[in-house]
C-alpha cells in the first residue's frame, strides 16, 4: 500500500496507478505541457481540474524537497507550492518503486527553453537574468541555499512587462539561519556555471540572440547580483547632519521592491555620526494590499498597476469619501470582472486574468493617446480582444500536443519533450512551446545591459514601464 505523507491531503490523488513506475503511465492520466529539462521522470497528470507535477526521485530527496518547497512556501518565496509525497510504492512484479514527490502545477509558466523559443531580444535575455537574481536574493535574504540554480530549474511566469521567475527544484536545498558570503558566492559560482553551459546550449541551437554571448552574460550575473546584494544590505554611514538619508536609504529599497523590517541604526557618541543598516523582507505589499481588497491573488507588479485603476476609479466616480473595500467590490464588478468576463470563452486560455486586464489598460492608454480622447474601458475592451488578443499563442495548454498532430514534426513521446523528435539524429532537448511564434520578437530589439537595470526595477516598482 502506498504512503501518502501530505500536509493538505488530496484524496483524488490515492486512486491513481502508484504500482505503476510513471514513465509507463497511461496517457488518460497525464497533460502534454511544456517543460524544462530534468534528471528524474517528471509528468504533468490530471486530477479532476487540477494539474499537477508529478516527480520520481529516491525517498531522502522527495521527503526534503518537499519540506524544502514547504518553508518556501510557507514564507511566501515564489516557487512551486509541495502537496505530497507518494512513497511505500511497490511495482506489479513485487519490486519497491521510488517515491513520486506532487507539486501543484504553476500555471502560465514558462520554462526557459519556451521563452528562447525562437531566439528572444537581447533586452529580453537581460530582463530574464534580473529576474533570477531578485529570486536569489530574495531566497538568500531568508537563508536558503540553493545550491542548484540553472535556468532548468526555475519557471519564468510574465508579470507586467517584466518577469517574475520561480524557484521549481529544491531536492539539493539546504536552509540556514543566515547565510555567510562564502555561502552565497558558492550559490552563485553554480549559478555561472550552470548558466554558461545553458547559455551555450542555446548558441549551438541558435537560439540566441547573436549579440549576445554566453561568458559576458553569466559575468553579468555576478555584477547584477552583487549591485542588488548591495542596495539592500550594505551598511551606510553618514554624518549626524543628513539624517533625512535614513528616510532615503528606506524609500529607496521601497523602491526594489522591498520592505524594511528593521533599521539598526548606531550613533556615535557625540552624535556626529549615523550607521544604519537595513533588515531587508520581501515587499509584496502590493498583492496583499489587493488580495485583502479584492481577494485577487496576483503578481506584484500587476498588483501595484491593478491598485492604480482601483485607486482612479475612485477618483473618477468621486467615490474618495466611501470605505476603500467598498468601492474595490464595485471596481472588482464594474472593471475587472467585467473585462475577463467579456473574452470569449475559446481566447481564455490566452492570457491570466490580472496581465489580460493589465494589457487592456495598456491597450485603452495607446488608443486614448493615439485619438486623443478618454477611450471607455468597454471599447477597450473589444479593442484588445479583436486587434490583440486573437493574435496571441496560448499560455495555459491543455492538451494541445496531441499524440498525432501531424502538422508539426512529430515528438517521440509528447508527454516527455526531452526525448526529442522521431525523424531526430541527435537527442537535442525540444520544448514544444519552441514551436509557436512569440510575440516577444516583433517587439523592437533593444541592446542588452551587462547590469542589473537597477532603474528598470525601480520604474517597476513605480509602476512605470
Ligand atoms: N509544479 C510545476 N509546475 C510547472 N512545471 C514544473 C513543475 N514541477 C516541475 N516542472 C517542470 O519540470 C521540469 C523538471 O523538474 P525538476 O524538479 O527540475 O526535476 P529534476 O530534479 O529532475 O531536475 C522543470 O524544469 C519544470 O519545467
Ligand atoms: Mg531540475
Amino acid at each position: 500500500m502506498p504512503r501518502f505523507l501530505s500536509a493538505r491531503p488530496d484524496s483524488r490523488l490515492i486512486p491513481l496507478p502508484w504500482q505503476i513506475p510513471l514513465e509507463d503511465w497511461p496517457t488518460e492520466h497525464l497533460v502534454a505541457l511544456p517543460r524544462g529539462i530534468s534528471r528524474h521522470v517528471v509528468r504533468f497528470i490530471k486530477v479532476g481540474n487540477s494539474v499537477y507535477a508529478a516527480k520520481e526521485v529516491i525517498e531522502t530527496s522527495a521527503v526534503h524537497e518537499y519540506r524544502m518547497l514547504q518553508e518556501l512556501t510557507r514564507m511566501d518565496t515564489p516557487s512551486v507550492e509541495p502537496l505530497a509525497v507518494i512513497t511505500k510504492r511497490i511495482g506489479l512484479d513485487g519490486e519497491p518503486l521510488d517515491p513520486v514527490l506532487v507539486t501543484r502545477h504553476l500555471e502560465f509558466s514558462l520554462p526557459y527553453r519556451a521563452l528562447f523559443s525562437k531566439g528572444v531580444r537581447a533586452e529580453t535575455v537581460s530582463r530574464l537574468l534580473d529576474a533570477m537574481v531578485v529570486l536569489l536574493a530574495r531566497l538568500h535574504l531568508i537563508g536558503f541555499l540553493w545550491l542548484d540554480v540553472s535556468l532548468s530549474n526555475i519557471l519564468f511566469r510574465r508579470d507586467a512587462g517584466e518577469f517574475a521567475a520561480y524557484l521549481v527544484d529544491a531536492e539539493t536545498a539546504e536552509m540556514h539561519e543566515t547565510l555567510t558570503a562564502g555561502q552565497r558566492e558558492h550559490d552563485l559560482t553554480i549559478a555561472t556555471t550552470n548558466l554558461y553551459g545553458e547559455f551555450c546550449d542555446l548558441e549551438a541551437g541558435r537560439l540566441l540572440d547573436e549579440s549576445l554571448d554566453p561568458l559576458t552574460l553569466v559575468e553579468s550575473i555576478l555584477s547584477r547580483y552583487r549591485d542588488l546584494w548591495n542596495e539592500l544590505t550594505a551598511a551606510e554611514e553618514f554624518s549626524g547632519a543628513e539624517l533625512h538619508r535614513i528616510e532615503n536609504r528606506v524609500r529607496r529599497l521601497n523602491a526594489l521592491g522591498f520592505d524594511v523590517a528593521e533599521l539598526d541604526i548606531t550613533t556615535a557618541a557625540d552624535g556626529s555620526t549615523v550607521r544604519i543598516q537595513p533588515k531587508v523582507v520581501d515587499a509584496g505589499h502590493h498583492t496583499r494590499r489587493l488580495l485583502r481588497l479584492t481577494g485577487l491573488d496576483v503578481e506584484e507588479n500587476q498588483a501595484r498597476r491593478l491598485l492604480n485603476d482601483l485607486d482612479t476609479y475612485r477618483f473618477h466616480t468621486g467615490q474618495q469619501d466611501l470605505d476603500e473595500p467598498l468601492v474595490a467590490h464595485q471596481w472588482l464588478t464594474r472593471c475587472f470582472e467585467a473585462v475577463v468576463t467579456a473574452v470569449p470563452a475559446d481566447l481564455r486560455g490566452k492570457r491570466e486574468p490580472a496581465q489580460l486586464f493589465h494589457e487592456v489598460l495598456d491597450y485603452r492608454w495607446y488608443q486614448s493617446q493615439r485619438e486623443n480622447r478618454e477611450v471607455p474601458l468597454v471599447e477597450a475592451t473589444w479593442g484588445y480582444i479583436n486587434d490583440v488578443l486573437r493574435t496571441l499563442p496560448d499560455e495555459v495548454i491543455t492538451d494541445t500536443i496531441k499524440p498525432g498532430d501531424d502538422d508539426q514534426r512529430r515528438l517521440a513521446n509528447p508527454y516527455d519533450p526531452s526525448q526529442g523528435f522521431l525523424d531526430d539524429d541527435e537527442e537535442a532537448p525540444f520544448d514544444p512551446w519552441e514551436d509557436v511564434p512569440s510575440d516577444e520578437e516583433e517587439e523592437e530589439s533593444l541592446p542588452a545591459s551587462g547590469y542589473l537595470d537597477m532603474r528598470a526595477l525601480r520604474g517597476r516598482a513605480a509602476g512605470t514601464p
